[in-house]
């Protein structure tokens, strides 16, 4: 009996001082891909639920979290240069909790406690559940914690996102990758494959267009692998497109190896999936793709994009490449730049390689100079510029519905919108709001950005 007493006493005191830490105001600045955008949504769902409020102000933070991206030195450098200007919020206020969570943590786990003495906590991307356990713990004892253990099924399936008012949702239908292309970390940052169940996929999907969503993108890093009992990735799409008909359904990413048919054939079937699609092709030279892993060959690629465009005529097209991969030559290089000329994508994501220890490039060596990558980046770039701009300009005189998102970054009497393509068309506010879906005219364009005056259908 006293012990029982004993510990309804201790569990009241710990109650009361949880409720103290429950007004702790938390704040996550997110980095890399739309995977951490969702989730840092995921997380601040948990901690909100946890008693915690979050926090849109650094400056009156009591715990600042960096969901962070392992993809490039690039994005870890800057990371590690923001942990250091974190060091002067913590002079200021000695009690503040500075903590990393995502690909970085998972990666760099011990070795990032020992080298950035201001670190309070690691969280890797499948020990979400824990954080608010971990926090405590740090508050309590002083003591800074780590969890960066992976899981074969945590999907985070039956957490409430937090997501900001919007009219454009993320939604992670997968997460981890089993590809292991050669040069890259999200395997192992990431874990295994594993999918959310279809029915609370689409139940999602309707709960958000009721919340105001108009838009939402399927998020995975390979979501041809999406798998729920005997359903595939189309059969989520064209589940969502039929619960959801008004409801904007884009997706991202498709690996070539494994784009079928039968969703070439559910995007044609249904107006409200997006006719766009982001194939990253990564190099056009076949020994290259063999080094990378990518299990395709460009003829197997030429073919689906030939497919694509068969079976969805108007459909947009983007990409990812890498420049200056281990012993690429300048031939390699060449092929690629013919890739890009034959499929004039409407756009890309191009970077330079950047070796990512324990992966299977890392052992290749970075064998290509500097200068010859940063060459023929640009090379890549330019060539990619000049026919965005091709394709964007042969869109000036025609009309296309756009979803108004939000004021345009450089005028408040500007609204930016996209097109079903992705496309960014700029129109005058004139009435109009976020969320609506109207006809345009397009009038004038550059290489990234379409003007346009609203029309009548
Ligand atoms: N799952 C997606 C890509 C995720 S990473 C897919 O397979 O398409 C996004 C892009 O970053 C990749 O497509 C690749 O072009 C680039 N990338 C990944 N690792 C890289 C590295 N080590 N160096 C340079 N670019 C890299
Ligand atoms: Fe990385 Fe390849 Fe997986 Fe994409 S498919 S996340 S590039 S390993
Ligand atoms: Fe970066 Fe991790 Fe995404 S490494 S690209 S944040 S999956």
């Amino acid at each position: 009996m006293l012990e029982n007493n004993k510990m309804i006493r201790e569990r009241n005191s710990s109650d009361t001082s949880s409720q103290i830490d429950q007004s702790r105001k938390v704040y996550i600045e997110t980095y890399g891909c739309q995977m951490n955008l969702a989730d840092t949504e995921i997380v601040n769902g948990i901690l909100q639920k946890s008693g915690y409020s979050v926090n849109n102000n650094i400056d009156n933070s009591d715990i600042i979290l960096l969901n962070t991206c392992s993809v490039r030195d690039h994005a870890e450098a800057k990371i590690n240069q923001r942990l250091n200007e974190l060091k002067r919020y913590k002079q200021k206020n000695p009690s503040l909790l500075i903590g990393v969570i995502g690909c970085m943590a998972e990666r760099l786990r011990t070795e990032l406690l020992d080298s950035k003495k201001q670190l309070d906590l690691i969280t890797g991307p499948d020990e979400y559940r824990n954080l608010p356990r971990l926090i405590e713990n740090v508050l309590e004892t002083g003591e800074r914690g780590i969890a960066v253990r992976l899981s074969r099924v945590e999907t985070y399936d039956d957490i409430v996102p937090l997501r900001k008012e919007g009219i454009s949702a993320w939604l992670a239908v997968m997460r981890g990758c089993d590809k292991f292309c050669s040069f890259c970390v999200v395997p192992y940052t990431r874990g295994r494959e594993r999918s959310r169940n279809l029915g609370g996929v689409v139940h999602e999907v309707t709960q958000l267009w009721k919340d105001g969503f108009k838009e939402i993108t399927l998020l995975g890093q390979n979501v041809n692998s999406y798998r729920s009992g005997e359903n595939d990735f189309a059969d989520l799409l064209r589940a969502c497109a039929i619960a959801v008909p008004e409801m904007r359904i884009r997706f991202t990413t498709s690996h070539p190896q494994d784009l079928s048919v039968k969703l070439l054939e559910t995007i044609a079937a249904h107006d409200n999936i997006c006719s766009y699609i982001h194939l990253p092709v990564q190099s056009g030279s076949n020994r290259l793709l063999n080094l990378m892993k990518r299990s395709y060959n460009i003829e197997h690629y030429m073919g689906l994009i030939e497919k694509a465009r068969e079976i969805i005529p108007d459909v947009s097209l983007s990409t990812d490449i890498i420049a200056g991969f281990p012993t690429e030559s300048e031939e390699d290089h060449k092929m690629t730049l013919e890739v890009i000329k034959e499929v004039k994508y409407d756009g890309a994501y191009m970077f330079k390689y950047s070796p990512r220890e324990h992966t299977k490039a890392y052992e290749l060596k970075d064998s290509v100079d500097d200068e010859d990558k940063t060459r023929r980046l640009k090379e890549i770039i330019d060539l990619q510029t000049q026919i965005s701009l091709e394709r964007n300009s042969a869109m000036v005189g025609r009309k296309y519905e756009i979803l108004i998102e939000s004021l345009s970054r450089k005028s408040d009497r500007m609204y930016t919108g996209r097109t079903d393509g992705n496309k960014s068309v700029i129109i005058p506010v004139n009435g109009f709001k976020p969320g609506d879906r109207i006809m345009v005219k397009i009038i004038k364009a550059n290489s990234a950005t379409l003007f346009g005056e609203p029309v009548k259908g």
